[in-house]
């Protein structure tokens, strides 16, 4: 059975830390917005790394702004001017970042208490997000599970509305292969596999156009030091990665550090990845006293586009009444 021990209270409510090992992997997820806190594998010294960035206690998950590892919904990155048309009517949404919805809003799923259901290598957390939770229609009941199989962390998001809205969940681990305390990930190497992305222009909002890498530094269809990317001037403005990229090939990325020799896959059901090399994250106090700051994680955001639901031609985030929303995403891990 997975353990379960109390991680600390908010507002007088228990939050709860779910731990799943088998040996290979350790996952520590937490009921405060169904949270991976940490990840521990095997590195080539034989040792566990714990490779997620995270916090030592509640209250810094309440206040948190920067999402560590915490589920993200119900829609995932941004809307641009917090509004949108379904079925012909203009819903407005609570804005977060200037005229823009971020990440669900002011409280997203990421800042709610789930509750959970365990079984030997599995949680899931469930939430029920009221008609009008941050502007969005429909009552939703939403579904986060994590399960462990050998050295694979798989995640599965299922949901489903009383009235037609927007689904567009994701986790938001901070990634440092080379152990969370460790610093840049400069050293770390990436493989994207998308031959498209989608730029943005003012406040991270996508021009609704789907351009080509090719010619690109968002060009990473070949293995990439990351060291020799994130300082590029053409990133200048988003302090390094902090884009949607279009996917086309699976896995959708591997990550590989060379001090550790942990390299990690992801696969996913989704058609996109918002991949944010920690630009903004600057000097915050996380576990055992670890400092992070700007570009010591890697976060791959599978997800629906951003503000697609604005944007002709883009996949659409549009879940209809009583239609079931199933997508998944896995991370494995191996040494090399
Ligand atoms: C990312 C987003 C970044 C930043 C980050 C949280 O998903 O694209 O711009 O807001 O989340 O700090």
């Amino acid at each position: 059975m997975a353990a379960l021990k109390l991680f600390g209270r908010l507002n007088g409510k228990p939050v709860y830390l779910i731990k799943l090992a088998n040996g290979d992997i350790e996952a520590e997820i937490i009921s405060f917005g169904a949270t991976l806190r940490a990840l521990r594998v095997k590195g080539r010294d034989g040792e566990m790394h714990d490779v997620c960035l995270g916090y030592d206690s509640a209250e810094d998950y309440a206040k948190q702004d920067g999402y560590l590892g915490a589920t993200v919904g119900r829609h995932a990155n941004r809307i641009g001017g917090s509004r949108f048309e379904l079925n012909g009517q203009e819903y407005s949404l609570s804005s977060n970042e200037g005229a823009n919805q971020l990440h669900g809003g002011i409280e997203g799923f990421s800042h709610k208490l789930w509750s959970f259901n365990c079984s030997e290598y599995a949680v899931t957390f469930s939430l029920d997000s009221p008609d009008g939770d941050e502007g969005y229609p429909g009552n939703l009941h939403a579904e986060v599970s994590f399960s462990i199989e050998s050295a694979k962390l798989r995640i599965e998001y299922k949901a489903v509305s009383d009235a037609d809205t927007l689904v567009n969940m994701t986790n938001h681990a901070y990634f440092n292969l080379g152990g969370h305390e460790s610093g840049k990930v400069y050293a770390h190497e990436l493989c994207l596999g998308a031959e498209h992305y989608t730029p943005c222009g003012e406040g991270n909002i996508p021009t609704g156009e789907i351009l080509p890498v090719d010619g690109t530094a968002l060009d990473l269809r070949d293995f990439t030091r990351l060291g020799d990317r994130l300082d590029d001037a053409a990133l200048a403005l988003t302090e390094g990665f902090d884009h949607n990229f279009v996917l086309s090939s699976s896995p959708a990325a591997v990550l590989y550090c060379p001090k550790t020799g942990i390299e990690m896959k992801c696969s996913t059901s989704l058609e996109g990845m918002q991949l944010y090399s920690a630009g903004f994250l600057s000097g915050r106090v996380g576990k055992e006293g670890a400092v992070y700051g700007k570009h010591h994680a890697v976060c791959l955001e599978t997800q629906h586009y951003p503000d697609a639901v604005n944007k002709q031609g883009f996949p659409s985030p549009v879940l209809r009444a009583g239609q079931k929303y199933n997508e998944w995403t896995e991370y494995e891990f191996a040494i090399r």
